[in-house]
């Protein structure tokens, strides 16, 4: 019998993971299917316990829902645990696994496709909202020099902080204004939702430098963020790469099986 997936979302229509998994299942001869589902603002619990009832073996979850999610699973990976939220659930033997592949979405995508060094660097990680806390935990784990958060609420990027050396005993962490920041780093990942509004951040130029990676998580435009780090010599990246990365990590907790991404994250870029 044909499994079935789902991603549940609102809005929903936009998203490219229908396509990216049925690419990742034609090219492991995985027997699914996998469609967009919106669920309406209040309806969250309710579409997924309908999946449940339909049969369905697992769903990603994206905005806003992430975090809902992660209240209604039983279990919980560390990576989600880490994040707070949720973007992958495996239903089975009537219970809800959550786990977050969105963090080792990032790291493969700039380890991997992007051959940029995460190990020993000293990496600047702009916002502490939720996208950014959903990638901490597994930029901690490829073992970088130091992560420094900014962010415009400079308590909150404490807040992260102090969370996460209580829950995962790291040291390497602190946090910074955006003003007080004085020196390059060899990579800087905007974890803002600032690109969405073409908003430009007060980051100062000093940040990036020639050989360093700037790398916006949003996907399918410039943003004001990677238009700065352009100007000033740095490498830039979209979150594209971290998009079909995510899903496929995904595709592998539920099928056992790694796609290859690349194909498939330069199919969606000519598109
Ligand atoms: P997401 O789920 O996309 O992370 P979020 O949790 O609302 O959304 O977090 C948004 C992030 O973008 C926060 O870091 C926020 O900064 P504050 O914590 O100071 O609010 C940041 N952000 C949004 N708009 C911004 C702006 N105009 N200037 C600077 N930072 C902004």
């Amino acid at each position: 019998m044909t499994d079935k997936y789902a991603v549940v979302g609102n809005p929903i229509s936009h998203s490219r993971s229908p396509q990216i998994h049925a690419e990742f299942a034609k090219q492991t001869n995985q027997d699914m299917t996998y469609e967009a589902i919106l669920a309406p603002l209040d309806g969250f619990e309710k579409t997924v316990k309908g999946l449940i009832a339909q049969g369905f073996k697992g769903a990603n979850v994206t905005v806003p829902f992430k975090f809902e999610a992660f209240e209604l699973c039983n279990e919980l990976s560390e990576r989600a645990q880490a994040a707070g939220a949720v973007n992958t659930l495996t239903f089975k033997a009537g219970q809800i696994h959550g786990d977050n592949t969105d963090g080792t979405g990032l790291i493969a995508d700039i380890q991997g496709n992007l051959e940029h060094a995460l190990e020993g660097a000293w990496i600047l990680l702009v916002g502490a909202g939720g996208a950014a806390q959903g990638v901490l935990l597994p930029l901690l784990n490829a073992k970088p020099a130091s992560v420094i958060i900014t962010n415009r609420s400079l308590d909150k990027a404490q807040n992260m902080i102090d969370n996460m050396a209580a829950k995962f005993a790291h040291n390497k962490l602190s946090a910074s204004s955006f003003e007080a920041l004085s020196a390059p780093f060899e990579v800087i990942i905007n974890a803002t939702s600032t690109g969405l509004t073409d908003t430009a951040l007060p980051i100062p130029n000093i940040v990036f430098a020639k050989n360093s990676l700037a790398y916006d998580m949003m996907y399918g435009r410039e943003t004001p963020f990677m238009a700065q780090a352009r100007i000033n010599g740095a490498k830039v990246a979209d979150g594209l790469g971290m998009l079909v990365e995510q899903a496929a990590e995904a595709f592998y907790i539920w099928r056992g099986s790694r796609p290859q991404t690349a194909p498939v994250i330069s199919q969606l870029r000519k598109a």
